[in-house]
C-alpha cells in the first residue's frame, strides 16, 4: 500500500488526520521544525504517542561535508524510532547517501528538482526520493512530469527506490503524481484536508438527514 505522511509537526493536526486517515508517518525539514521552534526531541515522543508503533519518521542533516552528514545520520537513526534520514541530493549529499546505505541507514533523498537528479540518487541507493513538485511548478517547470520520467527510470532499471513527492499547493497536483504509481507521498495538512473538501458534500448529508428526520424522527436506522 501507499504509504502516506503528513509534512508537519503539529501535533494537533497529526491527531485530527490520523483519526481518520492511515497515516504511516512524518516528514519533517529544518524550515518546518524551525517554523514550530521545536526540535526533534520535543516533537517525537508526541507524534509517537500519536500514531503509534508502526509510526515512520522522516528527518533531515543539517551537516555541510559527507563525514558530519554521516556522523548525524547515525545519530538520527539511533533514535528510538522509525528513523529515515533526509539529505538533500547534492553533489556532497549523494556522498553521504553511499556512506549511510554502507551502514544501513535509511535514507531519503531530497530537494529533487530534476529527473535526473533523482535518478543519481536512487543510483546511490536511496530508499527514498522526495521530488518537490509545487516547487518545480513555480519554477515553470512540470513537477508532475518530474515525477512520471523519475517512476519510469525506476522502473525500467528495476531500482527498489520509492519515489516520495512533496510540496504540494493543491489536489491537483497530488492526483498527478498518484497516478504515477508512486510507493508513497507526503502532504501539507491544507491538501490533505482540500483531499476530502468539496462543497457539494456536506449539503447532500444535511438532505439525507433532513428527509430521514422528516420522515422516521429521531429513529436510527436500525430502529425503524
Ligand atoms: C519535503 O521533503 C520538503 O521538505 C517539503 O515538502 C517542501 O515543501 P514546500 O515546498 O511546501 O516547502
Amino acid at each position: 500500500m501507499i504509504e502516506l505522511y503528513l509534512d508537519t509537526v503539529d501535533i494537533e493536526q497529526v491527531a485530527r488526520f490520523n483519526t481518520c486517515l492511515p497515516i504511516k508517518g512524518v516528514t519533517t525539514n529544518p524550515s518546518i521544525l524551525a517554523k514550530s521552534g521545536r526540535g526533534l526531541n520535543q516533537v517525537l515522543p508526541e507524534l509517537a504517542r500519536i500514531i503509534g508503533t508502526s509510526a515512520r519518521f522522516h528527518a533531515q542533516v543539517v551537516s555541510q561535508t559527507v563525514e558530519d552528514m554521516l556522523e548525524e545520520a547515525k545519530h538520527i537513526n539511533a533514535l528510538p524510532y522509525d528513523m529515515v534520514v533526509k539529505v538533500p541530493a547534492t553533489e556532497v549529499g549523494l556522498a553521504a547517501i553511499k556512506k549511510m546505505k554502507a551502514e544501513n541507514i535509511q535514507v531519503l533523498a531530497t530537494a529533487i528538482y530534476s529527473t535526473q537528479q533523482g535518478f543519481l540518487a536512487a543510483l546511490c541507493g536511496a530508499d527514498y526520493l522526495a521530488p518537490y513538485v509545487n516547487r518545480i511548478d513555480a519554477m515553470g517547470a512540470d513537477g508532475i512530469g518530474v515525477v512520471a520520467d523519475l517512476q519510469l527510470l525506476l522502473d525500467q532499471y528495476c531500482l527498489d527506490s520509492k519515489i516520495l513527492p512533496a510540496s504540494f499547493k493543491n489536489t491537483q497536483q497530488v492526483m498527478g503524481v498518484l497516478k504515477v504509481g508512486v510507493g508513497s507521498i507526503t502532504l501539507p495538512v491544507d491538501v490533505a484536508a482540500q483531499m476530502f473538501a468539496h462543497p457539494a458534500v456536506q449539503p447532500a448529508v444535511d438532505q439525507f438527514i433532513y428527509d430521514w428526520q422528516m420522515c422516521f424522527g429521531s429513529k436510527l436506522s436500525f430502529e425503524s
